[in-house]
Formats: C-alpha cells, sequence, structure tokens
C-alpha cells in the first residue's frame, strides 16, 4: 500500500490534518488503534476558539457546530464566595464556542466517510519507520496479517501515549514536564448548565468547574486527590462536593440529575521538543500536554494542524520544503504561551496540597487583581480566547 501521508492516530489532530489535506487534494491514510465508537467514547475538552472553528470551517466540517454550538461572549471567576465576570469579547472583540470534542471527531469523522478517505480502525502493533531516511513507512497488523504503507511523511497525532514520539531515540529528542499533585474528577448530566457562561471557581476545597455541552447537559469538574477512585464518588457525593464549592445563587440555581459519565484525569504540563524528525511530525498530545484549566489542549492540536497541513500543502503545491523546516518552531512558539497560559490558570485557581495561609492569601490577591485591572484581564482573556496563529 501507498499513500503521501500517513496518519497514525484518529483523535481530532489525525483527523482534522486528513480532512485539510484532502481538501487540497492530498491523500492520507490514518491509522487507529482503537475503533470508532471508542474513539467517540471518550468525553474530553469543550471549549473551542474562533481560530479552530475557522480550520474546522476550512475543513468543511463546521456546518453543526455553528447550528448546536453555544457562543460564549465570556466566563466567571468565583473566589471568596462571589463571581467577577470577564467579558471577552469587549476586551479582544473575539468569542469562544462551547462544542464537544466528541462532536467535532464525529463532525470529522462522518466527513471522511463521506469523501471515501481511508481510516483503518484497530490496527495493531502500529510502528513508524524509517523516517529518518529516504523510505517511510508504517507498518501495523490487522487480522492477523502484517501490512505496510509506503508514504512521503508521517504524522504522528496519536496522543500522549502514543507510539510515534516512543519511535523517537532518546538522544534526538528532550521532554520537559511538570506533574500536579491533583486530577480533575469530571461528571457529564442531562441537566439545565448552572449558569449561561463557564464558572471557574478557587475555593478552600480546591477548585470546580462548571461547565456545559448544550442548554440541557451539563459538564462539572471537581479538583481531586490523586489517591481518589472514581468507584467512590456516588453522583450524590459529587454533587454535594460541588454544592460546596458554588456561591449561594449557583448553589440554589444547581440542578442535579444522574451521571452519564464519570472520569478523573491526571494534570500534567509536558512538551517534547523537537516536533519533526526527518519525515515525521509530531501534532497534537503526541508532542505536549497542558493541564486543562486554561481549556488549550484541544486548541493547541489545531494550531499544529494547522501549521503542518500548510506546510505539507506548499511542499506539494510549491515544491517547497520552507513551511515543514519551519513547523517545529513554529509549532513550540505557540505551544509554549499555551503551556505558560495553562500553567498560570492551574496554579491560580488549584489549592495545592501543600500550600499556607501566604500561598492563599496571594493567590486572593492575584485573583483580585484580574477582576479589578482592565490590563491584568485582558492579559487573561486574549489568552483564553487564543493568540492569533
Ligand atoms: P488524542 O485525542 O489523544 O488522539 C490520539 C489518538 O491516537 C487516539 O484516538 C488514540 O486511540 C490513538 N492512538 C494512540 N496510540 C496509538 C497507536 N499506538 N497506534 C494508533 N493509534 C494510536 N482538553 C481540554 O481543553 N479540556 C478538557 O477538559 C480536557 N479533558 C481531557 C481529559 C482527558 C482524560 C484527556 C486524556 C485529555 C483531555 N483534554 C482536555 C485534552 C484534549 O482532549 C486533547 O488535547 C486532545 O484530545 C488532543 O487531540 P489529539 O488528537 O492530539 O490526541
Ligand atoms: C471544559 C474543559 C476545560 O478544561 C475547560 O477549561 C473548560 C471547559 C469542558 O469540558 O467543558
Amino acid at each position: 500500500m501507498r499513500t503521501q501521508v500517513a496518519i497514525i492516530g484518529a483523535g481530532p489532530s489525525g483527523l482534522l490534518l486528513g480532512q485539510l489535506l484532502h481538501r487540497q487534494g492530498i491523500e492520507t491514510v490514518i491509522l487507529e488503534n482503537r475503533s470508532a465508537d471508542y474513539v467517540l467514547g471518550r468525553i474530553r475538552a469543550g471549549v473551542i476558539e474562533q481560530g479552530m472553528v475557522g480550520l474546522l470551517e476550512q475543513a468543511g466540517v463546521a456546518e453543526r457546530l455553528h447550528k448546536e454550538g453555544l457562543v460564549h461572549d465570556g466566563t466567571e471567576l468565583a473566589f471568596a464566595g462571589a463571581r467577577h465576570r470577564i467579558d471577552f469579547k469587549k476586551l479582544t472583540g473575539k468569542t469562544v464556542t462551547v462544542y464537544g470534542q466528541t462532536e467535532i471527531t464525529r463532525d470529522l469523522m462522518e466527513a471522511r466517510t463521506a469523501c471515501g478517505a481511508q481510516t483503518i480502525y484497530e490496527a495493531e502493533d502500529v510502528m513508524p519507520l524509517d523516517f529518518d531516511g529516504a523510505k517511510p513507512h508504517v507498518r501495523y497488523r490487522k487480522d492477523g496479517k502484517d501490512i505496510e504503507i509506503e508514504c512521503d511523511f508521517i504524522a504522528g497525532c496519536d496522543g500522549f501515549h502514543g507510539v510515534s514520539r516512543q519511535s523517537v531515540p532518546a538522544t534526538s529528542i528532550e521532554n520537559f514536564e511538570r506533574v500536579y499533585p491533583f486530577g480533575w474528577l469530571g461528571i457529564l448530566s442531562e441537566t439545565p448548565p448552572v449558569s449561561e457562561e463557564l464558572i471557574y471557581i478557587n475555593h478552600e476545597r480546591g477548585f470546580a468547574l462548571c461547565s456545559m455541552r448544550s442548554p440541557t447537559r451539563s459538564r462539572y469538574y471537581l479538583q481531586c486527590s490523586l489517591a481518589e477512585h472514581v468507584e467512590d464518588w456516588t453522583d450524590a457525593r459529587f454533587w454535594d462536593e460541588l454544592k460546596l464549592r458554588l456561591d449561594d445563587q449557583a448553589r440554589e440555581r444547581l440542578v442535579t440529575g444522574p451521571s452519564i459519565e464519570k472520569s478523573i484525569a491526571p494534570l500534567r504540563s509536558f512538551v517534547a521538543e523537537p516536533m519533526r524528525f526527518g519525515r515525521m511530525f509530531l501534532a497534537g498530545d503526541a508532542a505536549h500536554i497542558v493541564p486543562p484549566t486554561g481549556a488549550k489542549g484541544l486548541n493547541l492540536a489545531a494550531s499544529d494542524v494547522h501549521y503542518l497541513s500548510g506546510a505539507l500543502v506548499e511542499f506539494y503545491r510549491e515544491k517547497s520544503s520552507a513551511g515543514i523546516d519551519h513547523y517545529s518552531a513554529r509549532a513550540l512558539s505557540r505551544v509554549w504561551k499555551a503551556e505558560r497560559f495553562s500553567w498560570w490558570m492551574t496554579t491560580l485557581l488549584h489549592r495545592m496540597p501543600e500550600s499556607s495561609g501566604f500561598d492563599r492569601r496571594l493567590q486572593h490577591a492575584e485573583l483580585d487583581y484580574l477582576v479589578s485591572s482592565p490590563a491584568a484581564a485582558m492579559a487573561m482573556a486574549e489568552n483564553y480566547v487564543g493568540l492569533p496563529y
């Protein structure tokens, strides 16, 4: 088998890259080690920057997003028992759209099927090979048979635990990492959201986030210890703990109900440098992870795909390798800005297990500054809505 770009991973990075390339007449094959249903069952991000909306439009998959996505002009920050609004639209002229990662993935999968591009699900032992040499190829096993795909380029879009980054010799890659001493316990429920906009909460008992997927579906998160097991969190316990972290008005308005999904995610900052190894490129979570507090993970994956798809189009159309030569540096410059913002939002809003009274007073002073200084609010807003590509 032969293709132009072999893509490893059918998450948002791989599927979006495939669609953008397809629209430019570049052929791809996607290899995914899970089933399509499994990929669609993972509940993850929900806040989409305008830049990513533009990319989804470019990929021809934004119709449902425009119909069902919720456009938010701002967000709320709650601390010391009161809520404060950051008005993104007034400060930056930009908005964000609340639309689930699952829905984006579904839209991309359907578009890929409609255009006849190939995705091989449940591909076992996927392995990128000879990406530093002249004949890059990907080997995998399917239905007991070993298969090889020859290609011009390999795109490693296979997430943090994927095989692409792990195939790079340790001497050619440098990893930067911070692991946080807490996780997020998330719940999805068929209940109306507690508020029209998201509420990010700094509380004595730990961080909480009120988010949503639609006017009838809510997504809530609680900071939890890494020692917690999801089985120990009954729905009742989750709602009781959330109520303790809400302000009075939100507590009264909260509608509770059975959970549809419940899971714990650890928080991590991670960057691998560089993001190109000969004819293999890393994109999305395969190259970097941010803690979710800044809602940047998915958006960062999209910005990588923007740079990478542009570089590959330039290579095939104009026979120029300038774009692929600059891919890693351009992507990493944006990645580190998102890493800084996500780390800052995380330290501002969470309760650190070792924090002293002094640390907590400082957090409140910084939050106070953020909601009372237009310059500080502007800095937060412009990062949250997304820096330009
Ligand atoms: P992924 O979505 O991880 O996709 C990678 C794909 O590659 C997967 O389908 C995987 O099955 C496949 N794959 C892996 N290994 C192989 C292999 N060896 N061979 C073939 N295929 C392989 N971001 C936010 O902004 N907000 C959130 O609330 C949020 N919550 C999250 C919760 C969790 C548990 C996780 C893991 C991430 C969360 N994120 C969140 C981050 C966001 O979801 C990711 O940044 C986004 O999914 C990145 O997309 P991706 O396509 O790069 O990687
Ligand atoms: C959601 C997740 C986030 O990490 C975030 O910052 C905002 C919203 C969500 O899943 O809705």
